[in-house]
């Protein structure tokens, strides 16, 4: 384990409750040391491309998951036979036909890690940490979450025979992950605050009870969502995207992700990494005001507010991960607004694909960099869509009922919203009703 901030490394079962070091109080991160050795002493490029695909037709669990087919890239169990599996990743990466027509691109894909069990891209990361937490004998494991953590890890923690403790904020958080949370059997306790609030009462009851932090300060998370770099990699035959555009959080995802990577090209895997850029809401932009005026060397939290509800973070705790990943690869920040969001949901539903909004961010902000001229019609481009679109339906409803922005929101897209609203139309049960709707619409 290396701490990111003073590069001070620790064995792993020295690790702090918190996850922060206790020198310089940032995060750690899993390091490798032998992959820094030399070529004969590191894994063959070829055979393990020709593994990862070949376990693919396996029958068992560990070779069938799309974060475990790769275990020579997180070497943190000591049994693969006992890690707690739902199947996770193996996830599509799908063209975008009619935004990359809008866009003049050649080649824009996503990929969609709702596809995941419980809907979100946090299942890669917490089929590693729940199995590590198993092996080390937890009993209880807890997280504060937007929803989808929360929802993710009670039902891995249920599957491990672990108990686990969920703080949301209340009122704050979509349905369908609320819902997830209990329907998994998590202690589910909605707290009269934000999720930055969450998170501070979480830090004390760590340190004052027998329970194991979840969040994504946890290395191991990190190690399991780094696996849809590799799996990106594979799905494009190797060949790395020009450009990788995240949404922007609690910024842990776009530092995973910046980790796969890196470390393919440390191992000759791939020749080079995309520009990972990282895309927020402009009621909770943080990073983005923090590569502004700080040049990413200092961050000042905000009062979070966005529609986006898995993107209210003010005070996102892995964000010197994440400027390190945009410096490193040359990539960028870009905020959004709430109207923007919305179309470029629409948008992407209208691919047949759906998204939940937080990761229509991604959309959104590409729509910036293409008209900025920093990203090129030749140029090819993978979004990241980390949430299923049935997460959030009371927005989606909502938007094409016409009753989710306001007027003052949407002024500046009206043309957009029209075009990508699919007004949600009630009628009396009349055929005649039914075909004159229809012939307008034909028209
Ligand atoms: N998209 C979705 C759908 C999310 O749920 C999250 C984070 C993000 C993007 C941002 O990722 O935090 O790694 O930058 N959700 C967390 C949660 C915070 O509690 O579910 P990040």
């Amino acid at each position: 384990m290396r701490c990111t901030g003073c590069a001070q490394t620790i064995a792993p079962g020295e690790l702090p409750k918190s996850f922060r070091c206790k020198l310089c109080g940032e995060l750690y991160e899993v390091q490798y040391p032998g992959w820094s050795g030399p070529q004969h002493a590191r894994p063959n490029p070829s055979a393990l491309r020709w593994l990862w695909r070949e376990r693919r037709s396996s029958l068992e669990w560990a070779d069938r998951s799309g974060v475990w087919r790769f275990r020579e890239m997180l070497p943190i169990v000591d049994s693969y036979s006992r890690i707690v599996s739902l199947g996770e990743g193996n996830t599509p990466l799908y063209d975008l036909p009619r935004a990359a027509e809008r866009l003049q691109l050649m080649q824009l894909r996503a990929k969609h890690q709702g596809m995941n069990p419980t809907g979100s891209f946090k299942d890669t990361g917490m089929t590693a940490a729940i199995s590590v937490a198993r092996e080390q004998g937890v009993e209880w494991v807890a997280c504060a979450s937007t929803g989808n953590t929360s929802a993710s890890m009670a039902a891995y923690a249920a599957r491990a025979g672990i108990r686990s403790l969920v703080l949301v904020p209340d009122g704050e958080i979509a349905w369908g992950k609320l819902s997830q949370a209990m329907d998994y059997g998590a202690l589910t306790l909605q707290l009269r605050t934000d999720f930055d609030g969450c998170v501070r009462v979480l830090s004390e009851v760590v340190e004052r009870a027998p329970v194991c932090l979840l969040n994504s300060v946890n290395p191991y998370r990190v190690e399991g969502q780094k696996t849809a770099a590799f799996e990106i990699a594979e799905q494009l035959e190797w060949q790395v995207p020009d450009h990788l555009i995240v949404p922007g959080g609690n910024l842990a995802n776009s530092s995973a992700l910046g980790k796969g990577f890196l470390e393919m090209k440390q191992l000759g895997l791939t020749s080079r990494a995309p520009r990972i850029s990282v895309i927020q809401a402009e009621g909770a932009n943080p990073l983005v005001r923090s590569m502004r005026e700080f040049g990413g060397k200092k961050l000042e939290a905000v009062r979070a507010r966005t529609r986006a509800s898995a993107i209210r973070i003010g005070d996102p705790a892995s964000w010197r991960k994440a400027v390190r990943v945009i410096e490193e690869t040359g990539g960028w920040v870009e905020q959004v607004s709430e109207a923007e969001i919305a179309v470029a949901k629409a948008e992407i539903g209208a691919e047949g694909i759906g998204c939940e909004p937080a990761s229509a961010v991604t959309l959104a902000g590409l729509k910036k960099l293409v008209q900025q001229g920093k990203i090129g019609a030749e140029e090819s481009v993978v979004l990241i869509l980390t949430g299923h679109t049935l997460k959030d339906p009371n927005y989606t409803i909502q938007y094409h009922a016409g009753e989710l922005l306001t007027a003052a929101e949407s002024a500046a897209l009206a043309p957009e919203i029209q075009r990508t609203r699919r007004n949600a139309i009630k009628l009396d049960a009349s055929v005649d009703d039914v075909l004159r709707e229809l012939e307008r619409l034909a028209q």
